[in-house]
């Protein structure tokens, strides 16, 4: 009997993520339709030291992942065996986490004896806005996507599967660090992107006067160090929190679509803009974005646009579609540009 006749989801396919702070499980079916999805978000366990501590997370990861595993499982009634692959995130990112996930995954694959496929965690981002189902229509290739998120801030031409070129990247911090490091600044509790925005909106962001870093300039990469100094220095002259947060969510937003603006004329083909990582919630930056450029704004729902398995596993089951099996010699790496990959060698 198939698994269709019983009525089950065909061709399972489990995905894994482990590359930063978030531990995750997903499973899609054949058509990319999501089976069962798990997240636990470490956060807790390293707000008390102002960032993620790798080791921390290397052990929360070993401690979750398996839980995580067997409970998307159960709760799509899949059998390891019926897998028809699994993938894991392999880079970039930190690498005992990601040693972690791969593993796992090389693990279930070798025992239910299916392909492991090893997939970049920014290839994921890139893919999620092609999942079935998300948008009426999903964006054709060429397409541009800012990934927005604490640890990476890129903006990337997505021209195919396994083929991306990076337009332009972040010259010292990424976004949401420079949300976290000026949300510090001002006492607020870490991660503090979410807070600074609460914050903002009770603020004048003309009452302080703060830097738009590389507005106005060729190509479309970013800076956020000077913008954070500047706000260490409004904090030192005694300004209103509120006023500060409200002024650095305003330069961060029109410094963000100046260089969508530059991305757009880089890749004049693009079909759409499509946002990813947590900074990607910030209402202020999305409503810039949306006014820079007159392509659609392609955001994924929060849950999707910060790291998720879901993505691992999209990226994971359209390279499978096409033919790609990795080796279990395939090692993690904590630096992998996109850049450096291809399409599936089928
Ligand atoms: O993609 P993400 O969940 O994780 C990684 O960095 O890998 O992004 C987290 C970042 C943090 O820096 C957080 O402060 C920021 O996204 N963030 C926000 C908002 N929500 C999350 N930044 C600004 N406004 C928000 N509403
Ligand atoms: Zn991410």
């Amino acid at each position: 009997m198939t698994n269709e006749s019983r009525g089950l989801a065909t061709q399972p396919f489990l995905g894994v993520e482990s590359s930063c702070d978030e531990t995750a499980a997903a499973l899609l079916d054949g058509e990319g339709r999501i089976l069962a999805e798990a997240v636990f978000s470490q956060t807790e366990s390293h707000a008390r030291f102002g960032g993620v501590v790798p080791e921390i997370a290397a052990r929360a990861h070993l401690g979750r992942l398996p839980h995580l595993v067997r409970g998307v499982l159960r709760e799509a009634g899949v059998e390891p065996r019926d897998l028809v692959g699994v993938a894991a995130t392999s880079g970039p990112g930190l690498i005992g986490g990601l040693v972690v996930g791969a593993t796992f995954a090389k693990g279930l694959a070798l025992g239910a004896g299916i392909p492991f496929l090893g997939i970049n965690h920014l290839e994921a981002h890139a893919l999620t806005a092609r999942l079935p189902g998300l948008f009426p229509e999903p964006p054709e290739f060429p397409y541009l996507l800012l990934l927005l998120s604490g640890g990476h801030c890129q903006c990337v031409a997505v021209h195919g599967l396994g083929r991306y070129e990076r337009l332009g990247t972040t010259l010292d911090d990424a976004v949401g660090e420079a949300f976290d490091k000026s949300a510090k600044l001002m006492g607020l509790p870490w991660p503090g992107g979410p807070h600074l925005e609460r914050l903002a909106a009770e603020g004048d962001p003309h009452a302080v006067s703060l830097p738009r870093p590389m507005l106005g300039r060729e190509g479309c990469d970013f800076s956020f160090s000077g913008l954070k100094t500047a706000v260490a220095q409004a904090v030192g002259r005694g300004h209103r929190h509120a006023d500060i947060a409200a002024a650095f969510q305003a330069s961060v937003a029109s410094v963000l679509a100046d260089r969508a603006r530059r991305a757009h004329a880089m890749l004049p083909g693009a079909t759409a803009l499509v946002v990813a990582g947590g900074v990607a919630a910030n209402k202020a930056v999305r409503a810039a974005l949306e006014a820079a450029t007159p392509l659609p704004l392609l955001a994924p729902p929060i849950r999707l646009c910060t790291d998720n398995a879901v993505m691992v596993a999209w990226a994971g089951l359209e390279r499978w579609r096409a033919g790609q099996r990795d080796a279990m010699a395939l090692a993690p790496r904590p630096r992998w540009p996109m850049a450096e990959l291809q399409p599936p060698a089928g």
